[in-house]
């Protein structure tokens, strides 16, 4: 598990829409309108967040899960000014601890993962998928 520095604290609160905007915003992931944001808040299987000494949300992740055996971690992100210092592995911890209490041995967790977060979910065992089984995606 990962140690967060001094005054920052780890939560299983969901971000409210604004934070939970512009933190996917301001990390560089695509933006998401209040709609959007009103359903993975509300729809998520669990979230953690961290807050910074000032009060302010500065990361945050979460799983989109059956609760049975298949979860996927979507969310991961860090104010810029902030990144670097553990809280991504924080909250990445936290939440595969949250699989790991929860579901039975032998869930499914699963990611896309862009290249910033490469090292870290690596350093957490995550795997590629096999060469001959690729991820699809379709935007309605
Ligand atoms: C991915 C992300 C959430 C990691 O958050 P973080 O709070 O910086 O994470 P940590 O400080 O716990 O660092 C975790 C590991 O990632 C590495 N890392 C942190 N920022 C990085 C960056 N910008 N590029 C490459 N590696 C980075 C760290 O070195 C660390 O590895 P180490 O422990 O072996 O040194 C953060 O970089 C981010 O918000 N990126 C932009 C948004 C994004 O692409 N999110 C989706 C990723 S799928």
């Amino acid at each position: 598990m990962s140690g967060l520095p001094d005054g920052y604290r780890l939560s299983d609160a969901a971000p409210g829409t604004a934070d939970y905007r512009a933190l996917r915003e301001r990390s560089g992931l695509s933006p998401k309108t209040e709609g959007q944001a009103r359903g993975a808040i509300d729809g998520a299987w669990t979230f953690r967040t961290v807050t910074a000494p000032s009060g302010e949300v500065v990361a945050m992740g979460r799983i989109v899960g059956d609760g049975g055996w298949y979860f996927l971690v979507a969310d991961m992100a860090t104010y810029p000014e902030h990144q670097g210092r553990g809280l991504g592995a924080a909250v990445l911890d936290a939440l595969l601890a949250a699989v790991r209490e929860h579901a039975e041995p032998g869930a499914y967790v699963t990611l896309t993962a862009d290249p910033p977060g490469r090292r870290l979910y690596a350093s957490r065992g995550f795997e590629d998928v096999a060469p001959d089984r690729t991820g699809m995606w379709l935007l309605t």
